[in-house]
């Protein structure tokens, strides 16, 4: 590895409101991929934060009556901080866009943009989506139907738009139209999956215009450094994020170090800032443009798009205080393909949980523990020779490792888990074929029991250093019941690269039945 760290964000999301699942799926992604990372041995720093200025959040706090600091201050500390506590997520940082460093590093950033001739002034007149808080082309507006009659909207994304003339800042988005083109081809991964790299492809193939990136009839931003009549636009603010909170404009050695990004990953909706204005920018700035864009689907819910304004959006602590943090993450890693739309729901996260969770992974640690405990008062017995049987688990488990490696390296979580669950179904295969229970009637005299006991602990130790990424307090009460710590070390120290490596688990460990690790669940008033 070169010493060059690992760099995962989600985007900086809106504090017009509380967050919903939609945020929470994009950072519980985030953390999966990050965890998964630092479990390589890899340097690693996860940054997620709010967007804080612009017109929608400043509207949103005028209508409760209160300044738009307030707002967000009250919003962030008791709705999105916590949020990242509730879904158990390892962030290195949180950027909010309202924090002194932001302002500093955007302004360095800007005047990079404006010493380089990247910028000028002029005047716009056009339409805005504050919805989306973007510039919508003439030729992407209608007329409103239905509620929206008497309304012009937006063919983008159906949001309404206001019309503007105002005099504004431009970056010469214009001439990036072939840079981009080209810097696609070059390097196809840049955009994932392959519906969002052609969606972005075939926008910028259509042609790029100059792109107005600051607003001067509101004041909630930061100011243009060599011009306090305007704030920059939004977008262009909130992007610049990624930079500003590793020591752009500040701390040179630190940005050298961090950046480029590994993966921003996105919501589908906002690929187009992240895959065109994005690297424009950043090129036309002289820095290195990240290596990966990942755009992944919606969460539909009774088939819709959940949103803040469809007011169909559930709160993340709804299904946490039912079924916990674990089958959160889980469930959302291995039930949607990420990448792609999924619907979900209640009853759905109730079978996998009980199915998958309590039935499959849950009762395997804990009769495992059991039978350790019943037959030999605790202590992990030596293995004997190894037969087929036991060979067999041994090649299930190599095989997993690699392809769980492989999938979470093609950004593909879903898979990940998929292989994971190779070894939990095929340990539960391996206890029915052998059946302990019946040598220790049969057979006691023998090793077999020994050796069967043995083998399904070293899947077990494997299953925690595997899943520690995914369910991070499952993962701990299963490595505290194999009393692994003291022979192997930290869970989060153990290497995914060495976790295939048979016989690990000395024998003499103390194993101790775990508390339920998915304990039944009663979701009748469902
Ligand atoms: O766009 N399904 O913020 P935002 C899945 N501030 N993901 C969803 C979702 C759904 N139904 N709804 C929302 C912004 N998301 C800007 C970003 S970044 C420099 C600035 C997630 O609050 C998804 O990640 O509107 C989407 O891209 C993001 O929330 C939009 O959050
Ligand atoms: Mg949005």
């Amino acid at each position: 590895m070169s010493d060059q760290t690992f760099y995962v964000t989600t985007p900086i999301y809106y504090v017009n409101d509380a967050p919903h699942i939609g945020h929470g799926y994009t950072t519980v992604m985030g953390d999966i991929i990050t965890r998964w990372h630092r479990q390589r041995g890899e340097d690693v720093w996860y940054l997620t934060g709010t967007d804080e200025h612009g017109q929608k959040v400043l509207r949103k706090a005028e209508a409760n009556g209160v300044s738009p600091q307030e707002w967000v201050d009250k919003l962030v500390e008791e709705e999105w901080k916590p949020l990242l506590k509730t879904i158990d997520i390892a962030n290195d940082d949180f950027i909010r866009t309202t924090e002194q460093r932001h302002f500093d590093g955007s302004k360095a950033f800007w005047q990079d943009l404006y010493d380089r001739d990247a910028v000028y002034k002029g005047s716009f007149s056009g339409f805005y989506s504050v919805g989306s808080e973007e510039f919508v082309g003439d030729d992407d507006v209608v007329d409103g139907e239905g509620e929206d009659e008497g309304h012009k909207i937006s063919k983008l994304d159906g949001s309404r738009v206001e019309h503007m003339t105002e005099e504004n800042y431009f970056f010469r988005l214009g001439d990036y139209q072939q840079k981009l083109l080209d810097f696609y081809e070059a390097n196809p991964t840049f955009i994932q999956p392959e519906s969002a790299r052609n969606e972005v492809i075939s926008f910028v193939s259509r042609g790029l215009r100059d792109l107005s990136i600051s607003r001067s009839t509101f004041d909630w931003g930061i100011g243009v450094p060599w011009d306090d009549e305007h704030v920059m636009y939004v977008w262009v603010e909130a992007l610049l994020n990624y930079v500003t909170a590793i020591g752009y404009g500040d701390d040179h050695a630190r940005f050298e170090k961090i950046w480029p990004a590994s993966i921003h990953i996105v919501g589908k909706d906002i690929a187009r800032f992240h895959a065109v204005i994005w690297p424009a920018m950043l090129m036309a700035a002289g820095q290195s443009v990240p290596h990966q864009v990942f755009a992944h689907g919606w969460l539909l819910v009774g088939g819709q798009k959940m949103s803040k304004s469809k007011a169909n959006g559930i709160r993340p602590d709804e299904i946490v205080d039912t079924f916990g943090s674990d089958a959160y993450r889980y469930y959302f890693a291995r039930a949607l393909t990420f990448g792609s739309d999924g619907s979900i729901s209640w009853e759905d996260i109730s079978a996998r949980y009980h199915s998958e969770l309590a039935n499959g992974f849950g009762n395997l640690a804990s009769r495992v523990a059991a039978m350790i405990g019943k037959y030999f008062d605790g202590v992990l017995p030596a293995a004997g020779e190894q037969t087929d049987a036991e060979l067999s688990v041994v090649d299930i488990v190599a095989e997993s490792v690699r392809d769980a490696d492989a999938a979470i390296e093609a950004v593909a979580p879903q898979d990940a888990l998929a292989a994971i669950w190779r070894i939990v179904d095929g340990l539960n295969g391996y206890i029915t074929d052998q059946a302990p229970w019946k040598v220790a009637k049969e057979d006691p005299d023998s090793d077999r029991l020994a050796t069967i006991l043995n083998t399904t602990a070293e899947g077990l130790r494997v299953l925690a250093v595997l899943l520690n990424p995914v369910m991070p307090k499952s993962s701990a009460v299963l490595w505290d019941s194999l009393g692994a710590e003291t022979a192997l070390g930290a869970l989060a120290d153990q290497r995914i690269d060495a976790v295939a490596a048979w016989g690990q688990l000395p024998a003499g460990s103390t194993i101790t039945k775990p508390a339920s690790l998915f304990p039944r669940i009663e979701t009748a008033a469902e």
